[in-house]
């Protein structure tokens, strides 16, 4: 694993790139996970109705700008959520290892998958309050809102705002879920990667290299969203939420699936898709530590 400030940087651009491109789909992930929240179908209106009908209204209404809205903060979480997977991920693997074979040389997979997962909780946590932010300026609408409008000017704004209304506890809203996201995601990544490329190679006869790769990564992203997409909402729903809407994620969970029904938890899931498949499949494979989001 590269470690050099070089190629943190150059992976940070190059995430960064991949973030930009895929955010307009976030935006409208997120507004198809509000909508309708906590109501039966029959009263719910769909403002949205699916990945291309919600970015064409938003581009119709809002202009690029609505698509982009909350870019800046993505921009700092995914630096956050990288720099934590570069810094922690090694001396977490080296040390478990070394516990358990007494020689941190030793490959294992289950280890590296445990770490990689470990260091991408650690990175959600971090960057938590900078999704709670963006999540809240991607559903800011003046034209077709879902959920709570808050009215920040930026980041910062939202920052200093939530800080000063509800101390530290307030940016730290929806850490929980937030955390299983990141990890279900990066424990499921690899070995459904690896799964994928055998059953290619045993039944189709397919061969390493760039389709293979390709198909595989598609594969994977298709099982990382399944597992994904359910605490994806509830943390969509907890960072939305400024009272006491729900007490926990768990009935944020239990109301969402009472009031809307189980497929109500893959609200979005087809933008969700959208965003990540991109940054699965172009991601160069970097051993046991990847998975966007
Ligand atoms: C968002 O949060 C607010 C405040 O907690 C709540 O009233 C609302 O029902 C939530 N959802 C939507 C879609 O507005």
């Amino acid at each position: 694993m590269a470690t050099t400030t070089g190629s943190f940087i150059a992976g940070g651009i190059a995430a960064c790139g991949a973030v930009t491109v895929t955010h307009g789909f976030e935006t409208v992930k997120i507004r198809l996970q509000l909508q309708g929240e906590l109501q039966s179908k029959q009263e719910a209106v769909r403002l949205y109705r699916g990945v291309f009908h919600g970015v064409g209204v938003i581009l119709k209404n809002e202009g690029p700008r609505g698509l982009l809205r909350g870019l800046g903060c993505a921009y700092v979480y995914q630096m956050t959520l990288n720099g934590c997977r570069l810094g922690f991920y090694e001396p977490l693997r080296k040390t478990v290892t070394n516990m358990i074979y007494k020689d941190p040389t030793v490959q294992s997979f289950g280890i590296n998958l445990f770490s990689g997962a470990a260091s991408g909780i650690l990175g959600a946590a971090a960057g938590s309050p900078f999704f709670l932010i963006k999540t809240r300026l991607q559903s800011y609408s003046p034209f077709l809102p879902v959920g709570t409008q808050h009215h920040y000017q930026n980041a910062v704004d939202g920052m200093r705002q939530i800080y000063s209304q509800e101390g530290i506890k307030g940016l730290y809203r929806g850490v929980g879920p937030a955390m299983v996201r990141t990890g279900f995601g990066s424990s499921v990544q690899l070995p459904t990667y690896f799964f994928a490329k055998r059953r290619l190679v045993q039944h189709f006869g397919m061969e390493e290299g760039m389709p293979l790769h390709i198909a595989s990564s598609t594969a994977s992203g298709f099982v990382v969203c399944c597992v994904m997409h359910p605490p994806d909402t509830v943390m969509s729903r907890m960072y939305n939420q400024t009272g006491n809407l729900y007490s926990s994620a768990f009935d944020c969970l239990y109301r969402t699936v009472k009031t809307e029904g189980i497929f109500a938890v893959y609200k979005g899931y087809f933008a969700h898709l959208a965003r990540i498949l991109p940054h699965t499949v172009s991601q160069a494979y970097r051993p046991y530590c990847e998975v966007e989001q």
